[in-house]
């Protein structure tokens, strides 16, 4: 599997495996049928309320022999009720106890938003703490804490607008190893892309299948199915593979990380295989073609709470 190297001098691989959705009781299995495929990089967050049991399959291959820690990546991320930075520490080493580790490879401030501590999935408008309450350079004196005490090897955010990045590089010690934001051929966000290219920020493509199994709290009426986009089919019937491995493949070919989601052995192994296809010139201008700047995760569900201080240009401006 290809690698690229993050401004921190640490590889990445390029393919791994999404765990947001992936429920207890089958996240441990579909962690280590990963393992035993060849996936080496798994992108958890504390909010999934997986971690415990991704971390009992993760000592459970260790133990066996089946990976050793230092061959696998673990992405995980800081929940926003815990944005001070005298909450930073303590949130991540709720999570390296989780994932029964001693160092994360990778930790993001997981969204924009500020809720107050110990608030986990925010209920009313009173949950909420207003964006400007606390500045970003806060939460990052935190995770650049983190770095230092040799908890966390790099750092970076994720579902960051270029002019919230901007806030947060003027005053970084450490420069954002990386941006994960939604990314497949319906939002390609090139200009995002190109300013995180500039300033060395490597950027991860989360939902690269559409994202079809999240909560209905999280979804729209009549969205489009990526998978069946004709386009999509038709490149992948010629090419005899899935919808979803020219979608995979079309991430990489981009130069962005990315992270299919499954818990299904033939799906899990079908999308790690499409690390190795190629893709041709015409093939990836017909994709181009489908940008529509069209989300799948709105961020509308941080709005619509009665009293939610914030609106859709706090998130995504
Ligand atoms: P499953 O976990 O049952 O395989 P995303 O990564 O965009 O969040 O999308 C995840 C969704 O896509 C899940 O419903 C997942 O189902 C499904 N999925 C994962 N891999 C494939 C595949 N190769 N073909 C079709 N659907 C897939």
């Amino acid at each position: 599997m290809k690698n690229l190297t993050l401004n921190s001098g640490h590889q990445i691989p390029m393919l791994g495996l999404g765990t947001w959705k992936s429920a207890p009781g089958e996240v441990g299995r579909a962690i280590t049928e990963a393992i035993k495929i060849g996936y080496r990089h798994f992108d958890c967050a504390w909010i999934y309320g997986n971690e415990k049991e991704i971390g009992d399959a993760f000592a459970a291959a260790f133990a066996e022999g089946l990976v050793s820690r230092e061959e696998i990546f673990v992405t995980t991320k800081l929940w926003c009720d815990s944005h001070r930075r005298q909450h930073v520490r303590s949130a991540a080493e709720a999570s390296l106890r989780n994932l029964q580790l001693d160092y994360l490879d990778l930790y993001l401030v997981h969204w924009p938003v500020h809720l107050k501590h110990g608030i986990g999935i925010a209920q009313s408008g009173d949950d909420f703490v207003p964006l400007a309450e606390i500045p970003i350079a806060e939460t990052w004196q935190g995770m650049q804490d983190l770095v230092s005490a040799g908890l966390v090897k790099s750092i970076g955010v994720s579902n960051f607008s270029q002019s919230k990045l901007e806030e947060l590089n003027s005053g970084a010690d450490i420069v954002p190893a990386m941006n994960q934001v939604e990314g497949h051929p319906y939002l390609q966000q090139p200009d995002l892309l190109a300013y995180c290219n500039s300033t060395g920020t490597a950027v991860t493509a989360y939902a690269p299948l559409g994202s079809g199994d999240r909560p209905a709290r999280l979804k729209s009426e009549a969205e489009p199915i990526l998978l069946e986009d004709p386009v999509v089919v038709e490149i992948a019937d010629g090419l005899g593979v899935s919808a979803a491995q020219v979608l995979i493949s079309w991430a990489i070919h981009r130069g962005t990380i990315v992270i299919p989601k499954s818990v299904n052995p033939q799906r899990l192994k079908q999308n790690y295989q499409a690390g190795h296809l190629s893709l041709c010139d015409s093939d990836m201008e017909k994709l181009a073609s489908l940008d529509r700047q069209a989300r799948f995760i709105t961020g509308e569900h941080w709005c619509r709470h009665p009293g939610s201080p914030y609106t859709l240009t706090d998130v995504w401006g």
